[in-house]
């Protein structure tokens, strides 16, 4: 994978991610590899970000590599007016050997890297595409099931505006015998495009809420409204409490499945579901890290070996 952007869930082959699972796991034995000293990543975060960022700076630390951040866009030349492209040309121009931007618009990683010589890896466009947490979320089922094919996952909450809900879709499409369940109001489904792009690889159910889920699943993947993402703040807050996880919800299941969430969550899962053996949000955000190790390293053209 050396040299090569990450812009989409589909940049990915099976076999990769089989790879990137494989090398995560020696990440995580290992717990700091020294194979990229000479090398720089920059971090480029417009939007706000906590996990993503954070999780790539420790992942390329912890590979032995260094990490220089942008910055705050309040704090930048943006501000002054410069373009996005000749923000980029001049990131570029310090020579990194890796690039992680995430931005509100959408495109704006493939335009990144349409002017970057060195490769560009997205941290999130707008409510398009986040590759990197497609990859943590299934390193995250393969950790718990030992496989990714034939796994019934249900997807809830923003459908709609949810970046992370498109990558793990398109991901999820490149395996056998997944099966989708996508449940939300009906101003917060899944978009029409992202449905598209899935609907002939892997079968889809559409609901409007969890009580009218009837088939046992593995996977119950929760995202928040993202506030952010409304044009009209009156239609947020008619959907923001419509759908709100708790124990007692999960026992009415006919199984009590494994529960994901990308984080930040707001009030979409209670707190008393954290000490569920099935919650496993918190762990999903320490697998991030383990495999962007993996896929910095891949990036970068380093090889990860155990010791
Ligand atoms: C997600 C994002 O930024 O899209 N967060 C993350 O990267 N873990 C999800 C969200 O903001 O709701």
């Amino acid at each position: 994978m050396k040299g090569r952007d990450i812009i989409s869930a589909f940049d990915f082959t099976r076999e990769e991610f089989m790879r990137l699972f494989n090398e995560a796991k020696i990440c995580e034995r290992e717990r700091n590899l020294r194979i990229a000293e000479d090398k720089m990543a920059i971090t480029v975060f417009l939007e706000p970000s906590t996990r993503t960022r954070l999780s790539f700076t420790a992942a390329m630390l912890k590979i032995g590599g260094k990490v220089m951040d942008f910055g705050s866009i309040e704090a930048s030349a943006l501000m002054k007016g410069e373009s996005f492209e000749d923000t980029i040309k001049m990131i570029d121009g310090y020579d990194p050997d890796v690039i992680i931007i995430r931005h509100k618009v959408e495109g704006s990683a493939k335009m990144a890297a349409d002017i970057a010589e060195n490769p560009v890896i997205n941290g999130g466009d707008g409510m398009h595409e986040h590759p990197t947490q497609a990859l943590l979320d299934l390193y995250t089922m393969y950790k718990t099931f030992g496989k990714i094919d034939g796994l019934r996952i249900a997807l809830l909450g923003d459908l709609k505006h949810g970046r992370t809900l498109s990558s793990l879709s398109y991901a999820l499409s490149i395996f056998n015998n997944v099966k989708l369940y996508c449940i939300a109001p009906p101003i917060l489904q899944m978009r029409p495009e992202v449905i598209e792009k899935i609907k002939d690889k892997m079968p889809c159910k559409f609901y409007n809420s969890l009580d009218e889920l009837d088939e046992e699943i593995d996977v119950l993947y929760v995202t928040r409204v993202q506030k952010e993402r409304f044009t009209d703040l009156q239609e947020y807050e008619r959907v923001k409490n419509s759908y709100i996880v708790t124990p007692s919800l999960l026992s009415k299941l006919k199984k009590i499945p494994i529960v994901m969430h990308p984080l930040p969550r707001v009030n979409e899962i209670t707190t008393d579901v954290d000490t569920m053996p099935q919650a496993k949000y918190f762990e999903q955000a320490t697998n991030g890290m383990y495999i962007r190790m993996a896929l910095l390293a891949e990036v970068m053209g380093l090889r990860i070996k155990s010791d």
